[in-house]
């Protein structure tokens, strides 16, 4: 059941090695690793979606941090307050390359935490204490994916056909998956029919993406434009719809990419069960309800192209929000790494926030 999939990987020793990611902007097409050297460089490869899915941009921005560190702090004996004084526009710069995902806070904060635990002395020593923590981050990540799958996977029966909508796979998280890695447990387990791929305009992901990882990995899939899964689902050939999440409210409102929001609807039109598939690191309590998520607006080029090729009016006025909310009504169940959490969640994203607290 392993997948090989990846986004980014890095080369070398703390100390002088860098930050590959797998260039997404040019699948299928061509795997291109891309270098990242710099704080910088991270932080123009997440805003520029070389690197894109919420877990994955919290681990990209983690190892940033490793990168800016050591252009800034390393050489010399550093002080806990100097160390944060020169960490302080690293961590501005990474945070603001995305606002809707809350993993990329939720990363930069367990990174902070390591930089004012630093009790002082050589730099390299700081350095190497941030890159510990960026690799637990990822690989803390990819078992947690696992756990989510397998508890996700065992909510279906043999024969299930799944809806999914963008890409949440190896290449959206630090290996293996939320929502696809719970198709990619029930596949391996044997119980899936099919995954109907929503091809998720504008940016593609479920077409270029996650049909990729499907190829690669032998899961069964069919890709459909996203107008299409309510004909689907009146057929009867949808039995669950499972999707990811940037960031869940306290309320259990969820952002998710734009369209998901039409989908739950339609599956609760037609007696779907809609389930997301959030790791703990997109729950974000400090977030009462989904009206305070901020919605990331993207370029209108992404919308009136499709690739080089442009398909609408260069005079026309264009809308691009890129993620919607799902209110939490049309949700019937969380799953998270640490068990299925079902309404009302209010009170049960609390209890599990508290128990991990208590671990
Ligand atoms: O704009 P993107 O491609 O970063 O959006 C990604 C999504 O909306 C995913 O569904 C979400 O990040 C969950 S990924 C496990």
């Amino acid at each position: 059941m392993e997948s090989a999939v990846s986004p980014l990987r890095w080369v070398g020793e703390a100390g002088d090695g860098y930050l590959e990611m797998l260039d997404q902007r040019l699948l299928p097409g061509r795997e291109v690793w891309q270098v990242m050297s710099s704080a910088e460089d991270v932080a123009d490869g997440i805003r520029d979606m070389v690197i894109r899915g919420a877990p994955a941009i919290g681990i990209a921005a983690a190892y940033g941090v490793v990168l800016g560190a050591r252009a800034r702090v390393d050489g010399g004996p550093t002080t806990r307050q100097d160390a944060a004084g020169e960490l302080k526009p690293v961590f501005e710069m990474l945070s603001e390359t995305r606002p809707t995902a809350v993993n990329l806070s939720w990363s930069l904060r367990r990174m902070r935490h390591v930089v004012q635990a630093h009790d002082g002395g050589a730099a390299n020593k700081l350095v190497a204490r941030l890159f510990e923590e960026a690799q637990s981050i990822q690989r803390e990540d990819r078992e947690n994916n696992r756990r989510m799958s397998e508890l996700g996977a065992e909510l279906f029966d043999d024969g299930v056909k799944i809806l999914t909508h963008c890409n949440t796979g190896g290449l959206a998280t630090g290996g293996f998956g939320t929502a696809l890695g719970i198709i990619r447990a029930a596949a391996a387990q044997g119980k899936l029919e099919k995954a109907w791929i929503d091809e998720t305009r504008p940016y593609l992901q479920g077409a270029r993406l996650t049909t990729w990882e499907c190829l690669k990995d032998d899961i069964p899939a069919t890709l459909i434009t996203d107008s299409m899964a309510g004909h689907f689902m009146k057929q009867g050939e949808v039995d669950a719809v499972v999707v990811g999440t940037d960031r869940v409210a306290a309320n259990g409102d969820v952002a998710n990419k734009i369209g998901t929001y039409s989908l739950a609807v339609l599956a609760d039109a037609h007696d779907v069960p809609f389930y997301v598939a959030a790791p703990i690191s997109t729950v974000d309590l400090e977030t009462p309800g989904g009206d305070e998520i901020p919605i990331e607006q993207r370029s209108r080029e992404e919308v009136t192209q499709v690739g080089e090729t442009t398909i609408a009016p260069a005079e026309i006025d264009v809308a691009h929000p890129a993620f919607d909310i799902t209110p939490a009504e049309y949700v019937d169940a969380l799953i998270t790494e640490d068990g299925i959490v079902e309404p009302p969640y209010e009170t049960n994203l609390k209890r599990l926030a508290e128990s991990e607290a208590a671990e």
